[in-house]
């Protein structure tokens, strides 16, 4: 097993705004990211410190109104320090298994569901100080993987619900969302 490729990224204390169910941007593709700059930078050391602050353990870039493609993940709400990771231009190159298990997303506001995903994955992308990683991810790391990368296709944990229970979360979310003004 390959070590997993955490980064010392400083967090940047501006709050960015998350996207909820019902935005369009949720439901965009997330484009190729081409060039690693000192706006990218920021803008990751700010989704951490939202991540953080809304207690979140993985965030999409669609998540907060950007289409580029990648991700932020920290499993430990930032308890232990120096477990980040940023995935860009993810690819998930192999993968086996299925395992069920609880989700949640920051976007889908107080909604926790049972989701199929694969057991074990291989995923490749870039770092943030631009290096090609490659992590062999099982359990509640494959599964936020995968969980983040649907965001990058406009896909929510929610879809792979059967049709009416979708529906029904969806039309609770809505008046919850009119009611709270989010
Ligand atoms: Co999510």
């Amino acid at each position: 097993m390959k070590e997993i490729p955490y980064e010392e990224i400083p967090l940047m204390e501006e709050e960015i705004k998350i996207y909820k169910i019902g935005d369009d941007i949720l439901r965009e593709e997330a484009e190729e990211v081409k060039n690693i700059d000192g706006k990218l930078v920021d803008f990751v050391k700010k989704m951490f410190y939202t991540m953080y602050n809304n207690r979140g353990i993985g965030l999409a870039a669609t998540q907060v109104g950007s289409k580029k493609r990648f991700f932020i993940v920290d499993l430990t709400l930032n308890q232990e320090p120096g477990k980040k990771l940023v995935i860009i231009n993810p690819v998930i190159v192999e993968s086996e298994g299925e395992e069920i298990g609880e989700e949640g997303c920051l976007s889908v506001p107080g909604v926790t569901e049972n989701v199929k995903r694969k057991e074990r994955i291989l995923l490749k992308g870039i770092s943030l100080d631009e290096k090609e990683i490659e992590i062999e991810a099982s359990g509640l790391l494959a599964r936020v993987f995968q969980h983040e990368i649907d965001h990058l296709k406009g896909k929510l944990f929610i879809d792979y619900l059967s049709p009416i229970k979708k529906a029904l979360i969806i039309k609770r979310l809505k008046k919850q969302k009119k009611k709270e003004g989010w």
